[in-house]
């Protein structure tokens, strides 16, 4: 029988840790022959939910589940993590400046990059899901220089996934016979969800999205604005954002990093930019991905036309902002 894996999950006691915590203790990141042991880590103020949340998880019985440590201390938290999912930030509040939640959100993860660094297994995976989670991965990455760039990546999954979902609403096919779209660039309403390369299977074999669509309208226009404005449509809709399919597409990227990516299919993954495609190095960017091995690469060659060139380089001048924004809270 396989050791049990360890996976930290920040923010446990919020909604899309509710949502992501039984997913992990049932299999779905890392496989049904995978045990894990979950460390769940909070703030002071949330301690009694958190525990709550220990409580049900232990009420639930998961075969998988080895242990479950529910503390608010970030040491004790990150203690010989593999995995670590970091959902734990500081929300927008009405009235804040950008600037405002941005100072925040830096401490919080420069702090949260040391514990890592210095408590987490060697080899550590980490994906960062709160937001701006780009520039919050950015951040962790730059305070924990021993941990390997690529081992630090963020949640574009949740988009690509939408996207994957527009296209099979709008063909009427099965969602899992849709592949290849791409989110390129920032988890903001700048992203860039691409169909160029995207196709899907039929029974007279692979066929490109925009031949089936017929539509380059659709395509280049309310396709893309209501992948962009998902996240918005959601809050509208529950008066609360994305929790499940937020949880659900952190379980995507996660397995995918370390099982590997279907041969022929790629995902959306925030990564460090190595200058692929025209975009600056230093950036934690969402490219198009393939898995092997617990490594991703960025998949190369892909055919950039204007139209996409214009988009990719907009969420890179919004990243690069953001950056420079981060970068003046440190001071
Ligand atoms: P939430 O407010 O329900 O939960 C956040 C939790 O983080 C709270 O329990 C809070 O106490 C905790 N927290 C705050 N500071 C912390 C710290 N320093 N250490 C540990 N925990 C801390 O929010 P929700 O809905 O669960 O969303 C979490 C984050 O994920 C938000 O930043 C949201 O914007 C982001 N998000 C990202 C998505 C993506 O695709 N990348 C999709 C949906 C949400």
């Amino acid at each position: 029988a396989k050791d049990p894996a360890t996976v930290l999950v920040t923010g446990a006691a919020g909604q899309i840790g509710y949502a992501l915590v039984p997913m992990i203790a049932r299999g779905v990141m890392l496989g049904p022959d995978q045990p894990v042991i979950l460390h769940m880590l909070d703030i002071e103020p949330a301690a009694e939910a958190l525990n709550g949340v220990k409580m049900e998880l232990i009420d639930a019985a998961f075969p998988l589940l080895r242990g479950v440590v529910a503390t608010t201390d970030a040491v004790e938290a990150c203690k010989d993590v593999n995995i670590a999912i970091m959902v734990g930030g500081f929300p927008r509040k009405e009235g804040m400046e950008r600037k405002d939640v941005m100072s925040k959100n830096v401490s919080i993860y420069k702090a949260q990059a040391s514990a890592l660094e210095q408590h987490a297994a060697p080899n550590c995976k980490v994906l960062v899901v709160a937001n701006p989670a780009n520039t919050n991965a950015l951040i962790l990455k730059e305070f924990a220089p021993s941990i390997p760039e690529k081992n630090i990546t963020c949640l574009t999954r949740l988009d690509h996934n939408r996207a994957l979902g527009q296209i099979s609403e709008r063909l009427n096919v099965h969602v899992s016979d849709v592949k290849n779209v791409t989110i390129w660039g920032n988890h903001s309403s700048t992203q860039y969800p691409d169909v160029n390369h995207a196709t899907v299977s039929t029974i007279s074999g692979q066929r490109t999205v925009r031949e089936l669509v017929g539509d380059d309208n659709w395509l280049n226009s309310e396709f893309i604005t209501t992948v962009q404005q998902r996240g918005a449509a959601i809050i509208k809709a529950r008066k609360l954002s994305s929790a499940l399919s937020a949880a659900s597409s952190a379980c995507d990227h996660i397995r995918d990093w370390v099982l590997g990516t279907p041969k022929g299919t790629w995902v959306s993954m925030g990564v460090y930019s190595d200058g692929s495609y025209g975009i600056q190095p230093g950036l934690i960017y969402s490219f198009p991905v393939t898995c092997e091995k617990g490594e991703w690469s960025i998949v190369q060659g892909l055919k950039i036309d204007e139209f996409s060139r214009g988009k990719m380089d907009a969420t890179a001048k919004e990243l690069i902002e953001e950056k420079s924004l981060a970068y003046s809270c440190l001071e």
